[in-house]
């Protein structure tokens, strides 16, 4: 498995905390997001993932920023992305199994390192529950980004 991974300024340390906790699991990290001392807008640092996402190049991405919600937004706006801001494992899991959720965003001010890695482990070792009413539920969230975006 390939994980695409961004941050903006706020996040380079636990960013790079999530790389090799991963990476110590035989995962696979490509680093999209600013080092310790760069400045980055959160924007481009969700286009860089979620574009490498929606290529096949990354099977999933993580977002972090100082909330996670800045990155959320952004990410959303990509059609085939479905982005989702957690702090807790429960959501994290869920919208793995439910909603097939292809980025987990968090907030580096919000989440400590040991609740940010499980966020990962819950997040990248989750399957979609390929459940019909799941699948249909994503269905009705395409048909809103194909009249929208
Ligand atoms: C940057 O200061 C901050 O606005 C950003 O990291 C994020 O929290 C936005 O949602």
């Amino acid at each position: 498995m390939k994980v695409a991974i961004g941050n903006d300024h706020a996040a380079p340390q636990l960013k790079l905390a999530v790389v090799e906790h991963l990476e110590g699991q035989g995962i696979e990290c490509i680093d999209l997001g600013c080092a310790i001392g760069e400045k980055c807008d959160y924007p481009v640092a969700a286009a860089r993932v979620c574009e490498c996402v929606l290529s096949g190049e990354a099977s999933l991405g993580i977002l972090i920023c100082g909330t996670g919600v800045g990155m959320s937004l952004a990410a959303n706006k990509f059609r085939g992305i479905r982005a989702a801001c957690c702090s807790e494992c429960f959501s994290a899991r869920l919208t793995r199994e439910h909603n097939d959720a292809n980025v987990l965003c968090f907030g580096a001010r919000v989440v400590g390192e040991g609740t940010a890695l499980d966020l990962v482990d819950t997040f990248v070792h989750t399957e979609f529950s390929n459940e019909e009413r799941h699948k249909r539920r994503i269905g009705l969230i395409e048909e809103i980004e194909n009249k929208n975006l």
